[in-house]
């Protein structure tokens, strides 16, 4: 849907603070996120992720629809520990915009 995608490159605004995503992204504050929807958390190269964020992907968790939106409500929440200094996305259609814009990019 084009005009969630579009909805969602303005909700990145506030994440762009720390993440970069599109061609030429680069690791900030955050890794980038070209490659994060559909693959499996704190994968990408050369980004030092927090011991927490590393547990929970040795525990296995992936990135999709289900739960990159739990994360974006509460980050601190679902991964506790996580050095993500962000409070989290309160409305739904948000996280739903944000969500098709970064798999927009997914490789
Ligand atoms: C991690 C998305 C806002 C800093 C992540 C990850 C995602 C994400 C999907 C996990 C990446 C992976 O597993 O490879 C977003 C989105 C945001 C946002 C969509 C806006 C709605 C922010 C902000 C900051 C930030 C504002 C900085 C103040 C970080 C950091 C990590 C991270 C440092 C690594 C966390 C860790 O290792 O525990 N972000 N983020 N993010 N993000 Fe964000």
């Amino acid at each position: 849907d084009p005009a969630l995608v579009a909805k969602g490159e303005t909700v990145f605004k506030k994440c762009a603070a720390c993440h970069q995503v599109g061609e030429g992204a680069k690791n900030k504050v955050g890794p980038m996120l070209n490659a994060v929807f559909g693959h499996p958390a704190g994968a990408v190269e050369g980004f030092g992720y927090s011991k927490q964020l590393k547990a929970a992907a040795e525990g296995g968790l992936v990135w999709d629809d289900a739960t990159l939106a739990e994360f974006l409500a509460k980050p601190r929440d679902y991964i506790k520990g996580t050095k993500m200094s962000f409070n989290g996305l309160k409305k739904d259609e948000e996280i739903a915009a944000v969500i098709a814009y970064l798999k927009s990019f997914a490789q």
